[in-house]
């Protein structure tokens, strides 16, 4: 069953997808209404609606109107100032109604209660004067129907609670409402709200930073790549990873690139193995590095040299550490996987799906998201097939969409970005799935926000696009 952290998730996917919380507000209250009036015949009856500040209240003064309107006598306290404005326009449309809005009440005196009192939102011990609301709602003999989760239900199901004749919920079943009769109804959260990335992924499961963090709580990765034809590549990601939030990026070069390599930036630690490409001999340099780290980015750049692909299966049977692979490496892996204890994120685009399982990938999403899926399981690695829709999948079983990017980002480099991005957000303390969904999107959302001011873009350019893309992101979304 979903926590109420995926609620809020698919919340704010489903404003992106133009369905805001007026319109959800407005179907959940009336959702209310229609099932009470399903069930018993509302004209007359005396109703007594009391509502939390929060959007569960704003649900319960929409569910007030259209009680209002089945003909029952309906009465409204609401325990304080509505906080959203979704709320408070429901407030107002009340009020023209005529309908007079109490603060507080002395006895609870009506045939049938709706609690709007607290829905998901609620967190830690109820504080008064809720607590005191319960307790008045348990004591009376009305009928008691709760909207969403029965007021005080935390998010493990738990906690004291109205004790509901009937729970009214939206969308699915929330933790601990197999205790009460309940009815799931659709409020009309998009399909798409759950089947793609939106902003309510990185919104709610970006890890937020404490005022009092100290150096490295924000992650190390380690970037191992490059190779005489290319230096460019692992440098991409290191930028991308640092960009995405971690505090240290450390950068293992073949010493045919390490001046170049030192030379570029002063934010890298950057160290040299032997020779001009990823061989067995790097691996006793790389390893220390290992323990320094919370992930790692293997493959960019690193070429195809029978020699550089043995090593890097070698090298992925001793890394402990979550590792994305990307590019080149990828090549090495087929027919090798699973591999034991590797927790493994695979970024192919089609052609390098294709030279690590020999099938050829459908156009279609919904049909390559489901042979992503049967690969994710069978090489246990957590897969992220980039396209022009974006498909991720887990050995779990779990597969998302995203839809972010444009035509522009085919620029060479980009997907160097994208691993950056994954092991910096894994760094950073995310799942391995979740990363893998959360950089895709920021890393396509960074590509349109570039994109709406001019016509081409660069892989660097993306990289440092992340950080503005991230905060447009909590700006726009971080409030819902
Ligand atoms: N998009 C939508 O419109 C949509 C979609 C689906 C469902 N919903 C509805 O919205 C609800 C969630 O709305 P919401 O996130 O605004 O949260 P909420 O469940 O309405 O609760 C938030 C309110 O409760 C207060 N609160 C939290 N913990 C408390 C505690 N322990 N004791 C006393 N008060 C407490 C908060 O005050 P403080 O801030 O002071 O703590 C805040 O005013 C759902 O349950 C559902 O009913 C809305």
């Amino acid at each position: 069953m979903p926590g109420v952290e995926e609620f809020r998730v698919l919340d704010i996917n489903s404003t992106w997808l133009g369905v805001g919380v007026e319109e959800l507000m407005e179907n959940a209250g009336r959702a209310v209404a229609e099932v009470l009036g399903e069930r018993t015949d509302l004209e007359g009856r005396r109703v007594l609606v009391l509502c939390g500040t929060g959007n569960n209240g704003g649900d319960g003064l929409v569910a007030a109107r259209y009680l209002l309107e089945a003909g029952a006598r309906v009465s409204v306290v609401l325990l304080g100032e509505p906080k959203s404005d979704a709320a408070r326009g429901n407030l107002a449309k009340l009020r023209r109604l005529g309908v007079k809005v109490r603060r507080s009440f002395e006895r609870l005196d009506a045939e049938i209660v709706v609690d709007a009192l607290l829905g998901t939102g609620v967190r830690g011990e109820v504080r008064e004067p809720y607590r005191r609301a319960i307790e008045a709602i348990n004591g009376s003999r009305a009928f008691k129907v709760s909207v969403d989760v029965p007021s005080g239900l935390n998010e493990r199901g738990e906690g004291y609670c109205v004790a509901a004749d009937l729970v009214v919920t939206f969308h699915a079943p929330k933790p601990g409402l197999e205790r009460f009769p309940t009815v799931v109804v659709d409020i009309g959260i998009p399909q798409e709200a759950s089947r793609c990335v939106g902003p309510g992924d990185v919104v709610v499961r970006l890890p937020k930073r404490r005022r009092e963090a100290h150096k490295g709580e924000h992650g190390r990765v380690l970037v191992v790549g490059g190779s005489a034809e290319y230096h460019g590549a692992p440098l991409l990601s290191a930028r991308a990873a640092l960009r995405s939030g971690v505090d240290l990026v450390y950068l293992a070069v073949p010493e045919v690139n390490f001046e170049v390599t030192r030379g570029f930036s002063p934010e890298f630690i950057v160290r040299k193995y032997p020779g001009e490409r990823f061989s067995a001999r790097a691996i006793p340099e790389v390893e220390p590095l290992l323990e320094k780290v919370d992930s790692v980015v293997l493959g960019p750049g690193l070429g195809v040299v029978e020699e550089t692909l043995e090593a890097v299966v070698e090298f992925l049977n001793l890394c402990q550490k979550p590792c994305v692979v990307d590019a080149d490496a990828i090549k090495a892996l087929r027919d090798r996987l699973p591999l034991k204890g590797a927790r493994l994120v695979l970024t192919p685009h089609a052609g390098e799906f294709y030279a690590l399982t020999g099938e050829r990938l459908p156009q279609e999403p919904e049909a390559r998201a489901e042979a992503a899926a049967e690969w994710a399981s069978e090489l246990g690695a957590v897969l992220l097939v980039k396209g022009s829709v974006d498909v991720i999948a887990s050995p779990d079983g779990e597969v998302r969409l995203n839809r972010t990017g444009n035509p522009a980002m085919t620029a060479g480099g980009t997907g160097d970005v994208l691993s950056g991005i994954v092991a910096g957000l894994i760094a950073r303390g995310m799942r391995r799935f979740d990363a893998a969904c959360c950089a895709a999107f920021i890393n396509g959302y960074a590509g349109d926000l570039l994109t709406e001011e001019r016509r081409s873009l660069t892989a660097l350019e993306l990289a440092d696009a992340i950080p503005h893309a991230i905060k447009d992101i909590f700006e726009r979304f971080g409030r819902i």
